[in-house]
């Protein structure tokens, strides 16, 4: 299994190198990624290239058996390279030209720009070809920004145009006739650049995300289709994203292809605005990169120390970072790489800590990360390959994700967090879930829900229609089936085309003010809790199905709100209104008994349980998130692969400690 760090040797003395190469060695360091970012260090002059200095890190890290993912750097651009294009800047969303001085500032339809990029990964694919320390390649860095600039707008016009064919077609699907704005020619069509006042067509800035997205893939192509002419298959290809994190790439094109995914781990920092870490939302990062491509993935930046660029936030705690790895590997990593191996004393990341500090001397975070190197060694390659198996799954739909950020529909829904907060419930009872698209296989999958999904496409609806005549238990959330491909809102009752299938309409819906709920009450014994409605309500007939739920307050008292439709040998349960926490678990807890799905195990609240399989042995990763010790109760006698040591009955974890049970010795080295 590689356990790795991101190592930038150009920020270092060369005298210094072989002490980290010694330091890495000994912390069970067997993987480095290098070079990203390293453009004006690898091209300090148009078309003079100069590898020598990466040669030399390198072969001093092949002397302590250190292999390497060679990063390519296009995601800054060399002060020459602003110089020499004019025009290479990214528009942002307000209008404003992006000015030289940070990274990811370029954008990304620039022709000059990508014709240097591929250029730069051509050139150190020559170079590295034949290396075999190179085990890997990666792909620029985290891509995700929308540009708006005026070569950007030349291409959505020719995006369009090949997507509609004809000014007619698009005029028709975007409803054009809506305050004056038949286009008459292509160039007239405008990227949605935020307006002063007002707001675009949805329908346009649907298109638009899509292009972007498609911008990306087809950027990242260039480069890998430059990789892959010149590497052998034996270097696989990849790009760092963002978990879940990211709203405005299609991860599953992205992905697509790509030999493998990896992804960008950072729970703690400024932007955690809870005073402890919630697990759900990092195992939800996980299980969407293993969703991806259906298989394991690297974490390429596992955080190691406190991340800031001006504000530092609190410290990473005792025991977090490999919390945080085993939690990645729990959902499917294969590897994990830390960012970044000492803490750089220059430039904009001058206090993102890494595993060293500025001084270059390793302290608490060191050793803990070498105590966790010591039991990959030994345990690694038992985990490495093993497999995530799951019965439930989540759709995230894209297309309604891009959707809801031009059109939040309520001011306090979000797609994200609605996603998220059924995960959160599955997460909490142990249940593996994984991520799945609206055109993923499902016939391992008993399990299904599928929260807003507003743009909705009649395959989609065939897709789970199938999945539930052959007895699948599909939950269906309010604003599902709402527009069609272009945006545009279905001429149907609601839930439009998925009203047959969950056996309801909605008469109106009323769409809360902050704070606002509204009580609940349960119509089967079934549910034990009904919690409360929140953000939005939809006031149901039933056709076919009957009730679960109903209203309990305001003038829809006594109408359903929560409804169950069978179909088939499935079921479809339709959750009218967002709810609160309670709500969630009671409706997840009634569609998993439906699915005959149980979770791994009991646990208290923050103590997660995931399972790994190789073949027919089975790895129960058990994780303490919370601050305090806590206890779990095991059913039979189990071997801890971390502290070699059996587990029985009741157990107790200490604050952050991770145990990986099983009934085999765990000896493999
Ligand atoms: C990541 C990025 C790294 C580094 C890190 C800390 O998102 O890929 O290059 O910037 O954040 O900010």
């Amino acid at each position: 299994m590689y356990f790795g760090v991101d190592y930038y040797p150009e920020h270092w003395p060369e005298s210094r190198w072989e002490t980290d190469a010694q330091m890495m060695q000994d912390a069970g360091i067997n993987l480095v990624r290098l070079a990203e970012f390293a453009w004006s260090k690898m091209e300090p002059e148009d078309a003079v290239f100069d590898f020598s200095w990466l040669d030399r890190a390198m072969s001093v890290l092949a002397k302590v058996g250190i292999k390497i993912v060679l990063s390519t750097p296009s995601a800054a651009p060399p002060p020459w390279l602003w110089a020499k294009i004019p025009d290479i800047a990214l528009v942002d969303e307000r209008g404003r030209t992006r000015t030289y001085g940070s990274r990811r500032e370029y954008s990304p339809t620039n022709v000059a720009y990508r014709e240097h990029a591929v250029r730069i990964a051509q050139q150190m694919g020559l170079h590295y070809a034949g290396n075999t320390q190179v085990v890997g390649w990666q792909i620029d860095n985290e891509f995700g920004e929308r540009c708006y600039a005026p070569g950007t707008r030349l291409e959505f016009q020719r995006w369009l145009k090949q997507r509609y064919g004809s000014l007619e077609a698009l005029n028709e699907c975007w409803g054009t006739c809506f305050w004056s704005q038949i286009y008459t020619d292509w160039s007239q069509v405008p990227v949605p650049v935020q307006l002063i006042h007002g707001q675009h067509n949805p329908s346009l800035q649907l298109d638009f995300s899509r292009f972007i997205s498609d911008v990306y893939v087809e950027f990242q192509q260039l480069q890998v289709d430059a990789l892959r002419e010149i590497c052998p298959p034996e270097q696989f290809i990849t790009h760092n994203l963002m978990g879940f994190g990211y709203p405005t790439l299609n991860y599953f094109d992205l992905a697509r292809t790509l030999d493998l995914v990896t992804w960008d781990n950072y729970p703690s920092g400024f932007w955690v605005k809870t005073p402890e870490i919630v697990p759900a939302p990092l195992a939800l990062g996980s299980a969407t990169m293993r969703g991806l491509k259906k298989k394991n993935f690297w974490v390429m930046e596992q955080q190691s120390g406190q991340g800031a660029w001006d504000i530092l936030p609190p410290l990473t705690r005792p025991g977090e970072i490999a919390l945080w790895a085993y939690q990645a590997i729990a959902h499917g990593a294969d590897a994990i790489v830390f960012f970044r191996w000492r803490t750089c004393r220059f430039g904009t990341e001058q206090f993102w800590h890494g595993i060293l500090d500025h001084d270059g001397q390793g302290r608490r975070r060191y050793t803990e990360v070498k105590q966790m190197g010591q039991d990959i060694a030994r345990i690694g390659d038992l985990i490495a390959g093993s497999e995530v198996r799951a019965k439930t799954a989540i759709m995230l739909s894209y297309d309604s994700r891009f959707a809801f950020q031009f059109q939040k529909n309520n001011p306090d829904f979000l797609y994200e967090q609605h996603l998220t907060d059924y995960f959160s419930a599955l997460h909490s009872a142990n249940i593996p879930v994984d991520i799945v698209s609206s055109q993923d296989d499902l016939s391992s999958c008993d399990f299904l829900i599928v929260p807003a999904l507003y743009i909705t496409e009649s395959e989609t609806v065939k897709h789970l229609e199938a999945f539930v005549e052959r007895g699948g238990t599909l939950i269906m959330t309010a604003r599902s089936g709402v527009k069609d491909h272009t945006n545009i809102v279905v001429d149907l009752p609601l839930p439009g085309l998925l009203a047959p299938l969950c056996g309801v309409e909605v008469q109106e819906y009323d769409s809360l003010l902050t704070g606002q709920s509204r009580a609940l009450r349960c119509v089967t014994s079934e549910i034990a809790q009904a919690g409360n409605a929140t953000v939005w309500c939809d006031i149901l007939k039933l056709i076919t199905a009957k009730v679960l739920i109903q209203y309990d307050e305001d003038f829809y008292s006594g109408q359903p709100v929560v409804t169950l439709n069978k179909v088939g040998a499935g079921h479809v349960i339709y959750v009218g209104t967002m709810g609160d926490e309670s709500f969630i678990k009671s409706i997840v807890t009634y569609g998993a008994n439906l699915a005959g799905i149980t979770g791994l195990m009991e646990t208290p609240p923050r103590v997660e349980v995931m399972a790994r399989w190789q073949g027919e042995t089975r790895l129960l990763f058990v994780l303490n998130h919370a601050n305090t010790a806590q206890q779990i109760t095991l059913e039979a006698d189990l071997i801890d692969l971390v502290s070699q040591q059996t587990q029985s009955g009741h157990v107790t974890l200490q604050p952050k400690q991770v145990m990986i049970l099983s009934d085999i010795t765990g000896k493999v080295s």
